[in-house]
């Protein structure tokens, strides 16, 4: 594997860096169709968003402007919670905007959804969704990825700014961790 400090925590590589930089380009030309014109913010929410908003923001041939969010999802556990709160907010105003906010991962959903009703509640003129990833539980709840990088098997993955505990968003593919690595530290 790619990875031979960590490569013991890993089961296997799902998506390369080069499949998720070809999706994102291919994603990139749907999005400039759709806003030629228009305005676009992207809003990122951190900090798993990071790697993902840096290759679409500069995928993007049309004017941007970019902000972020930072909320609670998962702390240290690999399930979620279902409680969201806003730990950074945005500096910009949203009224009218076109927003399209920036996820590394769909799970349960219950945090765009949260995002996006929070979203829209503020005036934006439309709010859209980008995931890098989805998860088969996200048919659950009624939030629709707008431009969707991969759909994934139910795993606990990392990489490409996906953390367990804060370790391995640096990796530059998304990998399944080993099960091992969390039955350890539990
Ligand atoms: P949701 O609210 O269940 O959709 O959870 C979304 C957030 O949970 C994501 O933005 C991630 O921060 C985190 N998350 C969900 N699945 C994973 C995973 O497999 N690895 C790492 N983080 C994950």
């Amino acid at each position: 594997m790619r990875y031979d400090d960590v490569s013991d925590q890993l089961d296997e590589i799902l998506v390369t860096e080069e499949q998720l930089l070809a999706r994102i380009a291919e994603l990139a030309r749907e999005i400039e169709r759709d806003y030629a014109g228009k305005d676009l913010l992207l809003v990122g929410v951190l900090k798993g968003a990071v790697m993902v908003m840096s290759d679409l923001s500069r995928a993007l041939t049309i004017p941007i402007n970019m902000d972020w969010m930072a909320v609670s999802s998962y702390g240290h556990g690999t399930t979620s919670s279902g409680v969201v709160r806003i730990l950074k907010d945005l500096d910009t105003d949203i009224a009218d905007r076109n927003v399209l906010l920036v996820e590394d991962i769909i799970d349960t959903g219950l945090t765009l959804s949260w995002l996006h009703d929070n979203l829209m509640s503020r005036g934006a003129a439309s709010v859209k969704i980008f995931a890098a990833l989805r998860k088969p539980d996200a048919v659950r709840v009624d939030i629709v990825a707008d431009y969707l990088g991969f759909d994934i098997p139910n795993k606990f993955v990392v990489g490409y700014g996906l953390d367990f505990a804060e370790n391995f968003r640096h990796l530059r593919d998304v990998a399944v961790l080993s099960p091992r690595t969390y039955a350890e530290s539990e």
